[in-house]
């Protein structure tokens, strides 16, 4: 049985979940746009992620005998200035990300829920996947800056560590 305190940070993160499945579907809608086909494509499956991980908080909440709930959401930015600035924003938001699962993996410690403990690794090797994935790919776009040849052979290769990124996320 989860603690009121367990509880309540774990539907936190279910929203921190679905607000993130937001930004990145914003950011597919506003690529795509841009005529910028592999960089939304990337983008909708970023989005698709972050819903299946707010999917499994969902579950493992109602499971172990609390109520996961399901809250409003801010409107997110539809407008993302370039894609050095888009994709620097992706990694910022998953180090918010990852920040906010440490947190939860601490309230478990000072709960000594050991089994909500223990499903939360799963998220912990998620956010260094995530992390790395938006590293990598700010690096490669702040080598091409503005210039649109790499950008448009950028947008063909994105496809690529898209199908990569899928082959090593962790499986449920
Ligand atoms: Fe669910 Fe990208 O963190």
């Amino acid at each position: 049985m989860l603690s009121k305190k367990l509880e309540k940070a774990l539907n936190d993160q279910v929203r921190i979940e679905a607000a993130s499945s937001q930004v990145y579907l914003s950011m597919a809608s506003w690529a795509e746009g841009k005529g910028l086909e592999g960089i939304a494509n990337f983008m909708y499956a970023q989005s698709d992620e972050e819903r299946m991980h707010m999917l499994k908080l969902i579950k493992f909440i109602n499971e172990r005998g609390g109520n996961a709930h399901i809250s409003e959401l801010k409107a997110p930015k539809n407008d993302f200035g370039t894609f050095q600035k888009m994709f620097n924003e992706l990694l910022e938001h998953e180090i918010f990300v990852s920040d906010s699962i440490n947190e939860l993996v601490h309230v478990t410690l000072e709960e000594k829920d050991y089994a909500t403990h223990n499903f939360l690794q799963w998220y912990v090797a998620e956010q260094i996947e995530e992390e790395a994935l938006a590293r990598n790919i700010l690096d490669k776009i702040n080598l091409i800056g503005n210039d649109k040849g790499g950008l448009y052979l950028f947008d063909r290769d994105i496809q690529q560590i898209t199908a990569n990124s899928a082959a090593i996320t962790p499986k449920e």
